[in-house]
Parts: C-alpha cells; structure tokens; sequence
C-alpha cells in the first residue's frame, strides 16, 4: 500500500490538515508528501490512494500559483484512483470543495471523501480526517 498527501498551504491550516492525514498513515502505509509550493507531483500512478489538499483562494477556486497547474496537469491520470480531498476555507460556504469533488469525480476518480476547515482544523475536521485516513488504508 502506497500514498500520498499533496498539497499547499499559504497560512498553514491546510498544512495542519495533511500533517493530520500524515500522522495517522505513519507506520501503516508507505506515504509520501508533496508540498506543491516547493516540489513538484507528477506521478499519480505510482500511488494506491492519494489525498489532495488545497485552500479555497481567489474566488472559490484552488490555490492558483502552485496546485492548480499540478492538478490540472495530472488529473487526466486519475480514472479509477481513491482519492481524498480537504483544504482550509475563510469566508465562503466550501463552494470551492464542492466544485472540485464534482471535477474529480467527471475525471473518473473515486473519492472518498472530503474535509473541510474554516481557519485551523478544529476537532470535527481532525475527526474526520482521521477517518477518512482509515479509508485510505482499505
Ligand atoms: C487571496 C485569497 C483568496 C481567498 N479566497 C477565498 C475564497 O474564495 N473562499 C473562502 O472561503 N476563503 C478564501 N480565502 C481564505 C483562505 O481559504 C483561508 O485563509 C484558509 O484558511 C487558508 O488556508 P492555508 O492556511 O492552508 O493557506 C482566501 C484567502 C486569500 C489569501
């Protein structure tokens, strides 16, 4: 069993979010982690199940400088892989989520499940985090 948290983060709270996801794989499935504002992600075939986190930035839409051109980029790859999806949100209602599970799932990914967090993850996000972690390792 292999994955992979990819994400980016400006403020940290979707930082905090993968560190969650990361924790809870640790010592139970092979993981990698890819921060997309520093490194790069371009191999979704190399995973069983692979998380994607990104904030809600510009206007409901994913952090545009670093994620959005690797997910654009790879989810061409994504047919038939489990993913999960979470991200941290300030002032919208998670319309940005909505969309990209509805994108993901037009790509023929499996998701699994998303989380969202306005601000830091509180206990119901880590909660659910912790859940959807499990899943992961099905
Ligand atoms: C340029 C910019 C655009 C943003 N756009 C949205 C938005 O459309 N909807 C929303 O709910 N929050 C928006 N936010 C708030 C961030 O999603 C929020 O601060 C989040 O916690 C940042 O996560 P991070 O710490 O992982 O970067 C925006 C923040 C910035 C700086």
């Amino acid at each position: 069993m292999k994955t992979a948290i990819v994400f980016a983060s400006l403020t940290g709270n979707t930082e905090a979010m993968a560190e969650v996801l990361a924790d809870e794989l640790n010592g139970k499935a092979e993981t990698d982690i890819f921060d997309v504002t520093s490194q790069s992600f371009d191999n979704p075939d190399a995973y069983d199940a692979i998380a994607f986190g990104s904030p809600a930035m510009g206007e409901e839409v994913l952090e545009e400088d670093s994620f959005e051109p690797m997910f654009s980029a790879i989810e061409s790859s994504l047919k038939g892989k489990k993913v999960v999806l979470f991200g941290s949100y300030g002032w919208g209602d998670g319309q940005w989520m909505r969309d990209w599970e509805e994108r993901c799932t037009a790509d023929g990914a499996i998701v699994m499940g998303t989380v969202i967090a306005m601000g830091a993850p509180d206990d119901e996000a880590v909660s659910q985090l912790k859940d959807l972690a499990a899943e992961m390792l099905k």
